[in-house]
């Protein structure tokens, strides 16, 4: 079985809606997997080579996080700039992550109308995720699946509430299964 990293950008995840039941999901399935949680990283610096050292050991990187402010939390964008530095995610004798398996998972508070050309949101979501994609190609990780969950609302009640989790739970189990395919 290839090794997975789980890396969670949730900035509050003990109160998060979806992030959370999506990690811990991950968790009950994947029981060889490790668990990256960037939050708690908020308030302190990042042992860069330890954080090098599980990347470098991993077969398969899963980005999980919600979108912030139309990008990737700033957490997770501050641990792209300290880890991923050249000489190890980069240039001549880096390119440490070559070939490794990049997925990214990500969850929306917009839905899906509103993510086309020119509607609420300005552009589809894949123009979002552009930075990241640029990262994967730079650093020449395989950018294999990006999946997306739409509007998670979690002030609904009753039967959009249900729908909700069944979304969640939807998420969840293609993720999974992505990961266990690759
Ligand atoms: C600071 C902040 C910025 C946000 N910016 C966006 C945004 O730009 N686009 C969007 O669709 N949703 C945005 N949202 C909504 C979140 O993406 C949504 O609440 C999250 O995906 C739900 O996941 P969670 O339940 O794990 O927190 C934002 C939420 C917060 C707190």
């Amino acid at each position: 079985m290839s090794k997975v990293l789980v890396v969670s950008g949730h900035r509050d995840l003990e109160n998060s809606f979806a992030n959370k039941k999506i990690i811990e999901f991950l968790k009950e399935n994947l029981t060889e997997a490790k668990f990256e949680y960037l939050h708690e990283y908020l308030n302190k610096d990042f042992d860069i080579e330890e954080q090098q050292n599980k990347l470098a050991e991993s077969d398969i990187i899963v980005l999980q996080f919600p979108i912030f402010w139309y990008a990737m939390p700033s957490i997770m964008q501050k641990w792209f700039e300290d880890v991923f530095v050249y000489g190890f995610a980069y240039w001549s004798a880096g390119h440490k992550l070559k070939w490794k398996k990049l997925v990214v998972s990500l969850t929306t508070g917009g839905s899906d109308e509103t993510y086309t050309l020119w509607a609420e949101q300005w552009y589809p979501i894949e123009v979002f995720l552009f930075s990241i994609q640029r990262i994967a190609a730079k650093c020449w990780l395989e950018w294999s699946w990006f999946f997306h969950t739409w509007w998670i609302n979690p002030f609904v009640e009753g039967k959009k509430l249900a729908e909700l989790n069944e979304k969640i739970k939807s998420h969840s189990e293609k993720l999974l299964e992505k990961i266990k395919s690759l």
